[in-house]
């Protein structure tokens, strides 16, 4: 389970994060909602550790981490797939898919896992193919692929959908909680993409000014007024 408490910080003096707190539990998709601006790529990058909070507790089943550098995060477990995918582009598939075992190597993990095979198929075709030539689509496939060769426990998921064709949009969709739910992994889901974050997501949270104002589910989100209402739309 990934708990934060209090959790402040941002760009150097320039406060983002105003005291978040979140708990998501394994096999959990927690939805992220919010304008732009509002601080949700801070909010995951505080997490994964490449942004310094200035205060709060950032715990993974117990574990502290908030004082770790970034790798040490990757290595207890936690796993961030930027906005932009962040993939080695020069690189093929199969050596981005390598280069994410990295984190699970102190944790016993041993090459790619059989499943990321399984959930994307496209990776197991292209494993020879330049990441850099995959379409988009392709891409954030490739980089949650990578992501999970790390066996991590927590996800983090940062505008997957961002560019890529609807087809794709909705096999990510529909992959997210299945993923989740079978690997025991805990999900932050951060999407503009209202569609896609109501059908994956079990609990969505409202950010505003760094703060979350208002938590939901899907269901009650899927109610236009509630949602306009919650969004300033
Ligand atoms: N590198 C940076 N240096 C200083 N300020 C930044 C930097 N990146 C973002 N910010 C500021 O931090 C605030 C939150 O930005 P953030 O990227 O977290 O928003 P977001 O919710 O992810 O938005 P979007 O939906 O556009 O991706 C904004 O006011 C933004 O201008
Ligand atoms: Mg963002």
């Amino acid at each position: 389970m990934l708990m934060i408490r209090g959790l402040s910080g941002g760009y150097g003096a320039l406060p983002v994060l105003n005291g978040i707190d979140l708990r998501v539990e394994a096999g959990e998709v927690v939805g992220l909602l919010g304008r732009n601006g509002a601080g949700k790529t801070t909010m995951l990058r505080v997490i994964a550790g490449w942004l310094r909070a200035t205060s709060g507790s950032i715990t993974l089943d117990g574990q502290e981490l908030i004082r770790l550098p970034a790798f040490r995060r990757a290595r207890a477990g936690i796993a961030h797939v930027p906005q932009g995918r962040g993939i080695f582009n020069a690189l093929t598939v199969r050596e981005n898919l390598e280069v994410g075992t990295r984190a699970a190597s102190l944790r016993g993990g041993q090459g790619i896992p059989e499943d990321v095979f399984h959930y994307f198929p496209i990776l197991r075709e292209r494993q020879g193919q330049i990441a850099g030539t995959l379409s988009g689509g392709q891409q954030q496939q490739l980089a949650i692929g990578r992501a999970l060769c790390g066996r991590p426990s927590v996800l983090l998921l940062d505008e997957p959908s961002e560019g890529i064709q609807p087809n794709i949009v909705q096999s990510i969709a529909d992959i997210i909680p299945r993923i989740a739910r079978e690997r025991g992994l805990a999900v932050v889901l951060v999407e503009q993409n209202l569609d896609l974050a109501l059908q994956a997501s079990d609990r969505c949270f409202v950010i505003e000014k760094g703060k979350i104002v208002h938590s939901a589910t899907p269901a009650e989100l899927a109610d236009e007024t509630i949602l306009k209402e919650l969004l300033a739309l």
